[in-house]
């Protein structure tokens, strides 16, 4: 799938901005500070529901204005559509023009899958930011993984706020078996899809580390959660209820999940050195798009904010060569030389965007 054109009005630095996109390569540079990254977000923000930098949706208004708008034009390989996001400041979603009243509506209907220097922090990292990556990747393949993940949110917000009420004055522990019941049904179903998806990550990773390693690596990926049998969490989370009270929250459940990435059998974030943990991440993010691809039928979008810099010129060109026919959406602060079709330039100015002459 490739987006057509992108519209954008008061969205961060750009007041009105029309970009018609090249379905191969778009390269958008520019000194810092100029738009670029703006881009990429408004793309994430039609395609994920949400930005991946800002959790107030008020700070995507340009300043003193009062709403911001984006549309983003796609084709698919069976359909050509819009998704339109306007913030104004609450978030609402179109979709070619119908107002829609779920997030989890809209999410997945543009696939990217997005590459970022910041990505090495899946391994380098906490826990968070693996369960993000997991959770997006799914979210975006599967709307009712969303809205599972919203519920169980939901009540475990629910159970910690009654366990903190529980320290302070008398009540009951009628309410709390309600809650655990919900929560171990609903860890038991994200386990499930999470499951499903690490067993894609485990049947493919060798091959994609192979891909970009030339040594000989073993590498593995294990999840490890302590949801993966419903009657066994339900009876955990009532064994802990004492230590939960204590402590005022929930202390197990999948918003504890994680998973380990192993290198010839020694846990990469511990072990590897700071090459291992590059190529590792960027053996992850292969794994997303070949995981992706398969499931949709046609290539995602890829959104690689400062991402080439990363790379030298040979791991440039064999990351390009080894894509499918996948558009690309490039941000960098130095026009890059890629010999390729398709190829279109944007030069980004304080909140404009020059199309520059096709090739
Ligand atoms: N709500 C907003 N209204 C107006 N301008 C904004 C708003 N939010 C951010 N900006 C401006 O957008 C610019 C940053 O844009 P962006 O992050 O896209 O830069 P960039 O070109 O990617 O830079 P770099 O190369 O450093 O990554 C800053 O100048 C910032 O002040
Ligand atoms: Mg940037």
């Amino acid at each position: 799938m490739y987006i057509t054109q992108i519209n954008l009005k008061n969205f961060r630095n750009y007041e009105n901005q029309q970009i018609i996109l090249n379905k191969g390569i778009n390269i958008f540079y520019g000194d810092n500070a100029q738009g670029k990254t703006n881009i990429i977000e408004s793309i994430f923000l039609c395609s994920m529901g949400k930005s991946f930098r800002s959790k107030k949706d008020k700070e995507l208004i340009q300043f003193n204005q009062a709403s911001a708008t984006v549309q983003v034009d796609f084709e698919r390989k069976d359909r050509s559509g819009n998704i339109k996001a306007q913030i104004a400041p609450k978030k609402e979603f179109f979709i070619n023009g119908v107002k829609q009243n779920k997030i989890s509506n809209v999410v997945g209907k543009i696939n990217v899958v997005t590459f970022s220097p910041d990505d090495i922090k899946m391994i380098k990292g906490g826990p968070d930011g693996r369960r993000k990556f997991i959770d997006m990747m799914i979210s975006s393949l599967k709307p009712n993984y969303m809205y599972l993940l919203n519920n169980y949110n939901k009540v475990l917000e629910q159970r910690n706020t009654y366990l903190k009420q529980m320290a302070t004055e008398p009540k009951g522990e009628a309410l709390l078996e309600v809650l655990d019941e919900q929560l171990a049904e609903l860890s038991y179903q994200i386990y499930e899809y999470r499951n499903r998806y690490f067993e894609k990550f485990s049947a493919i990773i060798q091959d994609m580390h192979d891909i970009i390693t030339n040594k000989k690596e073993i590498i593995k990926i294990k999840y490890l959660s302590n949801a993966q049998d419903k009657s066994g969490f339900l009876k955990n989370l009532q064994q802990n209820r004492k230590l939960d009270l204590t402590r005022g929250y929930t202390s197990s459940g999948i918003h504890r999940d994680d998973f380990l990435i192993y290198i010839n059998h020694k846990a990469v974030a511990v072990y590897g050195s700071q090459g291992q943990q590059r190529t590792t991440t960027l053996t992850l993010k292969l794994c997303e798009l070949r995981i992706v691809t398969d499931e949709i039928g046609e290539t995602p979008i890829l959104l690689l904010d400062d991402f080439m810099s990363e790379l030298d010129e040979t791991r440039r060109r064999s990351f390009l060569e080894n894509l499918e026919n996948n558009q690309v959406i490039i941000t960098c602060t130095d026009n890059i030389e890629i010999e390729k079709e398709h190829i279109q330039s944007f030069y980004v100015e304080n909140g404009v965007v020059h199309a520059e002459e096709r090739k």
